[in-house]
């Protein structure tokens, strides 16, 4: 896609906050990518960015074999910021010196400075800052100032503005560092000269026309499964080329309630999408009759999904393209010098494995996007708040979270129960504080007693998480009185469950679903 104006590259050492750090540059208004720090020269200069960031990581420079980056980049002759291990960068490699710390600095300290003009531009004279670092500049590379100091750290912001190079050994991409966006915009801005033209208005246009020049005059497949990300992904093409466009959307028969009728109703009945509803419920349920195993499950589902939409495809006539929602995360953990996951923990059912055997070629208009700007697209195309700000739903949907044995039975049960705590959530004002919310029905039964009868019916859990990007998650600390009357609604409202659980796990060690 043509970019919107230059670019700054935060260059991956590693850090944690590498993502954070592209997304608040984002935030400022300048488009941001986020690249290995070895990559060569030229793709950088290719790139023609505007300015470079150096993110920080968890080695040291001494250790062997620690990241550097090509010494050819400080000739880009553009302007570079190094954070935290990125700084020390700047002492290692251009004369200075880096050594451990007396005191290893974690956490909160305080910055003083007087710097009226440069990248400290209207930064509190003393300000808040989070620090996390072993090492430190003990002695400063030639044509380097200090800027700013800490208790702790002599050199806490450092510049050599005629090289147009600077560096904090805190971190302004957290939240800990009140002022740390500033200083960002500051560096973007004011140093590098960049204008604020990364909207999601410029994107959608960008992107709009990218998608015409691509796909020309012919068709594209798009899999609808009513997450934010296919939704927004499809409401983009859809703009783009109208009914060139062919959506599938698969009841599996694992969906929520009202999902498939909301789902036509938003795409099909408001914004005339060409919208293909397979109904294949019998299909999955006597594919999944008498399994209980979670893996087990997630492949059948899977496996199945792919048939039926290939099917459906196949009615459709040809397409040339398959669309998919792939969003910046995914694209940048392949490349990521932290490198992901290693081994499988759950295998994960979306619409990867199609491409490959449809033999099309794939078109991904959110790649470049991270989640919460996919929002903001999806926001500003019309796509309603239900749609823009639901949480996470996994494609193997209920069949996960009706734990041990699928039926049709288990799966209205587990329907109705997941509505009622949904709806008692978003009554409360809670929905959006939550990252994702959702019931299991568990293999169990237990004896209560309902009027003066005694009943033997199904138990089911709560579970409601916070979280920043699902690699880890915290319950939800709920008010007792929400908890109090969803389980009353449940036990009073849903046949066949008199227990409610609420599940007190954080990820590690459990995960966010149970299967
Ligand atoms: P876990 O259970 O591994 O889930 O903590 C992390 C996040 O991923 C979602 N999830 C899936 N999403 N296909 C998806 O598209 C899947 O097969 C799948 N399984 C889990 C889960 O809901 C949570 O948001």
């Amino acid at each position: 896609m043509q970019p919107a104006g230059r670019p700054i590259i935060v260059l991956d050492f590693g850090a944690q906050y590498s993502k954070l750090i592209a997304r608040r540059v984002r935030e400022s208004g300048v488009f941001s990518l986020i690249l290995p720090y070895n990559t060569p020269l030229e793709n950088l200069r290719a790139l023609n960015p505007a300015g470079i960031i150096f993110s920080g990581g968890p080695s040291s420079v001494h250790a062997p074999g620690a990241p550097l980056p090509d010494p050819e980049v400080f000739g880009l002759g553009v302007p570079v910021l190094g954070i935290c291990y990125g700084v020390q960068l700047f002492a290692h490699m251009l004369g200075g010196k880096v050594e451990r710390s007396d005191r290893r600095e974690y956490g909160i300290a305080h910055l003083e400075h007087s710097d009226s003009d440069g990248l400290l531009y209207q930064i509190d004279s003393r300000t808040q800052v989070w620090m996390s670092h072993g090492d430190a500049i003990s002695s400063m590379p030639p044509g380097f100032v200090t800027i700013g100091k800490t208790e702790n750290c002599p050199h806490a912001a450092i510049a050599n503005p005629s090289l147009n190079l600077y560096g904090v050994q805190f971190h302004p991409e957290v939240v800990h560092t009140p002022q740390g966006s500033k200083i960002l915009s500051n560096f973007v801005h004011r140093i590098c000269g960049c204008a604020s033209d990364w909207t999601m208005g410029s994107f959608i246009e960008r992107s709009i026309a990218d998608i015409r020049a691509t796909v020309a005059e012919k068709r594209v497949l798009c899999g609808l499964s009513g997450g934010v990300d296919s939704s927004v992904a499809a409401m983009l093409i859809h703009k783009a080329i109208g009914d060139r466009l062919a959506c599938v959307f698969v009841n599996n028969g694992l969906l929520r309630k009202g999902e498939h009728e909301l789902v036509q109703k938003v795409f099909r009945g408001h914004f005339h999408l060409d919208l293909h509803y397979v109904d294949a419920e019998d299909r999955f349920l006597t594919v999944l009759s008498g399994v209980r195993d979670p893996e087990d499950k997630r492949k059948k589902i899977g496996a199945l999904f792919i048939e039926v939409f290939e099917e459906e495809a196949k009615r459709l006539g040809h397409v040339d393209f398959l669309a998919q929602g792939t969003l910046y995360p995914d694209v940048i953990e392949s490349v990521s010098a932290t490198g992901g996951p290693s081994c499988t923990i759950k295998s994960h059912h979306n619409v990867g494995g199609l491409p490959d055997i449809m033999n099309l070629a794939l078109i991904e208009p959110l790649r470049e996007l991270f989640k919460d700007e996919v929002r903001a697209v999806g926001k500003e195309l019309g796509l309603p708040d239900e749609i823009v700000w639901r949480h996470p739903f996994p494609g193997p949907g209920l069949g996960v979270r009706c734990i041990g044995a699928v039926t049709k039975e288990r799966l209205d049960t587990l329907r109705e129960a997941d509505a009622i705590f949904i709806e008692e959530i978003k009554r409360a004002g809670l929905y959006g504080d939550i990252w994702q919310a959702l019931v299991c029905l568990l293999p169990v039964r237990s004896v209560g007693v309902q009027g003066d009868e005694r009943t033997y019916e199904e138990v089911c859990a709560l579970r409601a998480v916070t979280s920043q990007d699902a690699m880890t998650a915290d319950w939800f600390r709920f008010p007792p009185d929400v908890l109090q009357r969803v389980s009353n609604r449940i036990c009073n409202e849903v046949k066949h469950i008199n227990r409610v659980l609420y599940d007190v796990t954080s990820k590690p060690p459990g995960t966010i679903e149970w299967e």
